[in-house]
């Protein structure tokens, strides 16, 4: 195994998160639906799925797929974790690569539920991987084999990866798995502003969106500090200052780190 072209994926689960994985690969690499395999648990989602992804091939079962691919790729929600493991246990080989995105779920639940030898990844991938721009926090469990860099380098092709400890998987999903979703209401929020300061609905999400993925490429290609950033654009006297000091005064600072602290503990709750 040298690449990642060559790996057979099967997703048990063929739902949001799926969906999102299936889709960046196939805008990746087109040619890529051939390799992709899906399950569902009835609700023919993956068929769906299959036909989004142009010829990616559907199972009657979770056994079927397993015997049909190199790496299986967990997509359940996280309190189906166990009975899938359980149902697939016997069928998985050390050289295969068992791979989960689901919230909480650690590899040592996993690899416990698995033979010895059966390399586990977790990941924490948020929604922007259906358009190649995810954020990908992931750790290894105690096995690996030679298809362990190959199933990286594929979902490398999804967006960022970061590997983290995981302990720190609770704040990761906060901050980058919730976090479309905050950036979302912020964004919103922008927009609202833009109709009240005089601007129309569509010029308002035109110019809050470039210029929230635009201030993502300066801190990025430029490599700057966010405070270097914000001086770059704030003269004494002008708009931006009188504009930061409204946010200082209404806690948007304090907000959002309670926001995160907020969804990193109620990830602790639920994993
Ligand atoms: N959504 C996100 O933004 C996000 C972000 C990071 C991580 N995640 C993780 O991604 C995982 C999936 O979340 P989701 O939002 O995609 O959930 P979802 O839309 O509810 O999809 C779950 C899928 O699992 C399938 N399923 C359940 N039991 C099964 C079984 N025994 N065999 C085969 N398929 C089975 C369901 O089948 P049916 O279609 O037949 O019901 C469905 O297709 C979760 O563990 C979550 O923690 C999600």
């Amino acid at each position: 195994m040298t690449n990642s072209e060559r790996i057979n994926i099967g997703l048990i689960g063929s739902g949001n998160m799926a969906s999102a994985m299936v889709q960046g690969w196939v805008r990746a690499d087109p040619s890529a639906a051939q390799t992709i395999h899906l399950t569902d648990h009835g609700s023919g989602r993956a068929a769906a799925l299959a036909e989004i992804a142009g010829g990616a091939h559907v199972h009657a079962s979770n056994r079927e797929l397993v015997g049909a691919v190199d790496v299986v790729l967990l997509c359940v929600k996280p309190i189906d974790i166990e009975d899938v493991l359980r149902e697939i246990s016997d069928i998985v080989e050390p050289t295969h690569v068992v791979a989960s995105v689901a919230a909480g779920v650690q590899t040592a639940t996993m690899e416990n539920l698995l033979d010895d030898g059966v390399p586990v990844l977790r990941f924490m991938p948020n929604v922007p991987v259906k358009v190649n721009a995810g954020t990908l926090v992931f750790a290894r469990g105690r096995a690996t084999n030679d298809k362990v860099e190959p199933t990286l380098e594929l979902f490398r092709a999804l967006g960022t990866t970061v590997e983290l400890q995981e302990r720190l998987f609770d704040a990761a999903t906060a901050l980058s798995g919730s976090g479309p979703a905050f950036f979302g209401l912020v964004v919103e929020a922008f927009e609202d502003a833009a109709i009240v300061s005089g601007l129309s609905a569509a010029v308002g999400r035109e110019l809050a969106v470039t210029t929230m993925s635009g201030t993502a490429q300066m801190l990025t290609v430029e490599d700057l500090s966010c405070s270097d950033l914000r001086r770059m654009v704030t003269s004494p006297g002008g708009t931006a200052a009188a504009g930061l000091a409204q946010m200082e005064r209404a806690g948007v600072r304090g907000a959002i780190i309670d926001t995160v602290v907020a969804a990193r503990d109620r990830a602790r709750e639920l994993g």
